[in-house]
């Protein structure tokens, strides 16, 4: 890595513990990868708090055979076609479909939108994955 510097933390000697026990059960190899995706998962926090650009993706499970629910879902889609990036369809089983929805935006219309669709009634569990474009992340 360019630009890699070093830095010593102080800590209390249990929390130090806790730590290396989670990071462990999450496999990761070392504290500093763990520390720096900590560190990354807040900024993106950042970045959908301050308005940045971000991404998302909108999962959605819900049986097809409840009234109309499929077109509303597309419908409120094309409402928000420009935040919309693509669409996956699973037909999961003869009822079930899960539409993943992935939208990029500002951190607030990403949410509307994720609100639009999750709310929709006959929408069994739906779930918004707040992530990041990347572009201000290393
Ligand atoms: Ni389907």
């Amino acid at each position: 890595m360019a630009n890699t510097k070093r830095f010593g933390v102080s800590i209390d000697e249990e929390l130090l513990e806790r730590f290396d026990k989670m990071i462990e059960d999450k496999s990761y190899d070392n504290r500093s990868e763990a520390i720096r995706d900590m560190i990354r998962d807040r900024l993106v926090e950042r970045e959908w708090e301050e308005g940045e650009e971000v991404m998302g993706v909108v999962s959605l499970l819900y049986d097809h055979h409840e009234r109309n629910l499929s077109n509303k879902l597309t419908h409120c889609q094309h409402n928000y076609h420009d935040l919309i990036v693509s669409t996956t369809h699973l037909h999961v089983d003869e009822d079930n479909c899960l539409e993943l929805v992935a939208v990029q935006g500002k951190g607030q219309e990403v949410n509307e939108v994720a609100d639009k669709l999750i709310s929709m009634k006959g929408v069994i569990h739906g779930k918004l994955l707040a992530t990041s474009t990347g572009a201000e992340l290393i």
